[in-house]
């Protein structure tokens, strides 16, 4: 992924260089991959060939860092470390911080939009329709709309579900989809089981990131500990323990494994991946 991402941001000497630099800073060296290990994961599932499903990966993951980018910024969470090192924003400026999320989101389509991302054209177009539609506002941008409206507010457990499927869910569960459409579309049963696979995984990884904020330390995150609390805002750890929320997360990931079943031994990835989510320590 490392490999693949550098290949696609441009080169920090290409004009302008300090935002190409800006990009590679908020893109390259950090974080998990979670989402494109799902994408290959998913695609490994329905046989599609990881050449192809790189791109999905790819674009993805660029989505990812512009959600993280803008996500730390001043307007909204106002953090200063992200995956070990300054956030964009304190590293650079926030007018450049801001164009890095713009130039990530539209470098994300044109990755996706490229030759090699799919074995058929109409299969293509509807993945980059998937894609729109998961980091938009009926996705991730509207699950952030939501996080920062219910900031010092008390939310019901379906309001913050609503939440959390938006914010995190749209995309993760976008990148399990794309990773199959890569091979070209999946049978209704395929694309089913991902489906459901993908929602339990998606709101059992944001349920994990809301327990990790509150008990793991800063070092071990790459991320300011204890935010969530210090900000006001809206949790399942303001809903329930994080015994309890740790045993949510564990039934989602029951139903997330049930729904790969139908894949036996080629989902033993996307099962692997399930498993680490909640066992994960940042
Ligand atoms: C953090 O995502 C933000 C959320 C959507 C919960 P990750 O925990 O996947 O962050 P990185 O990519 O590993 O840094
Ligand atoms: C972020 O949720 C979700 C997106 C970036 C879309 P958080 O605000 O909880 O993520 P962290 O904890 O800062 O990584
Ligand atoms: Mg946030
Ligand atoms: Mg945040
Ligand atoms: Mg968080």
């Amino acid at each position: 992924m490392e490999t693949a991402l550098a290949r696609v941001l441009p080169e920090p000497v290409i004009a302008p260089e300090k935002l190409h630099a800006a990009m590679r800073y908020a893109t390259l060296g950090g974080g998990k991959r979670i989402r494109p290990m799902l994408a290959f994961a998913a695609g490994e599932a329905v046989g599609a060939d990881p050449a192809r499903v790189e791109h999905a990966a790819c674009a993805v993951e660029l989505i990812h860092v512009y959600s993280l980018t803008h996500d730390d910024m001043p307007c909204m969470d106002d953090d200063d470390l992200r995956r070990g090192k300054p956030t964009c924003h304190v590293q650079f400026d926030e007018a450049t911080a801001l164009l890095v999320g713009d130039a990530l989101q539209s470098l994300a389509f044109e990755t996706l939009a490229g030759a090699e991302a799919c074995v058929d054209a109409s299969t293509q177009v509807a993945m980059l329709a998937l894609l729109a539609r998961a980091s938009g506002s009926r996705g991730m941008a509207g699950g952030q709309a939501v996080d920062l409206a219910a900031t010092g507010q008390s939310l019901e457990l379906a309001e913050l579900e609503f939440m959390h499927i938006h914010k995190t869910g749209a995309l993760i569960e976008a990148a399990v989809l794309l990773g199959a459409m890569s091979g070209g579309a999946p049978s209704a049963a395929a694309r089913a089981g991902l489906e459901r696979y993908a929602h339990c995984v998606g709101l059992a990884f944001q349920v994990m990131d809301d327990v990790l904020d509150a008990e793991t330390d800063t070092a071990t995150l790459g991320k300011t500990a204890g935010k969530d609390a210090a900000q006001g805002k809206a949790t399942y750890l303001t809903l329930m323990n994080a015994k309890e929320a740790r045993a949510y997360a564990g039934e989602l990931i029951a139903d997330a494994l049930a729904a790969i079943a139908l894949f036996g031994a080629a989902g033993s990835r996307l099962a692997d991946i399930a498993r680490f989510i909640i066992e994960r320590r940042y």
